[in-house]
Formats: structure tokens, C-alpha cells, sequence
């Protein structure tokens, strides 16, 4: 697991292995945006403000992928024990 800190309302969640990062930000009451929630779209594209990106969607390209500044929500998780959205 990892925790999701979201910067603009500064509320932390703990994102176990099995959810997602939209599952776990609706079950908190967080409306997301999204659309195929396979990795595919990009609709859930949000902003990385801090932590390591564990990218498993096939829109990003792999140099998005590679800067860690953005991060497809709906499927991809965090190599580091803290990521920051801007969310
Ligand atoms: Fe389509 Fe996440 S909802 S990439």
C-alpha cells in the first residue's frame, strides 16, 4: 500500500493493494473524472507534485511516464511510500 496525499485540500489516504486511486478518493467522497478506467483514455491524467509514479496505463508517453509529473489515476499506483496530486 501507499498514501495519496492530495495538495489542494491536504487530506491523506492510504491506498491498499487491490483499489485503485479513484476507489479509494470515491470512497471518500472525492468526485474524479473519468471515462474507460483502463489506462487507456486519459481522462484521470492528474498532476504529480511529489513522490514516484508507478505507471501502468498505455496512454502517458513514455517520456511523460519518465518525467513523473503526471499520472493516469484510474490504474497506475506509487513506487514511493507517498504520492502528491494535485487534486
Ligand atoms: Fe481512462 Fe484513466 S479513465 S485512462
Amino acid at each position: 500500500s501507499f498514501d495519496l496525499k492530495l495538495a489542494r485540500s491536504n487530506k491523506t489516504f492510504t491506498v491498499p493493494p487491490g483499489k485503485t486511486i479513484v476507489d479509494v478518493l470515491r470512497e471518500h467522497g472525492t468526485d474524479v473524472e473519468t471515462s474507460c478506467e483502463q489506462g487507456v483514455c486519459g481522462t484521470c491524467v492528474v498532476k504529480v507534485l511529489d513522490g514516484c509514479p508507478d505507471h501502468r496505463d498505455c496512454f502517458l508517453t513514455s517520456q511523460e511516464q519518465a518525467s513523473g509529473n503526471c499520472m493516469a489515476i484510474c490504474v497506475s499506483r506509487s513506487r514511493s511510500t507517498l504520492l502528491v496530486v494535485d487534486l
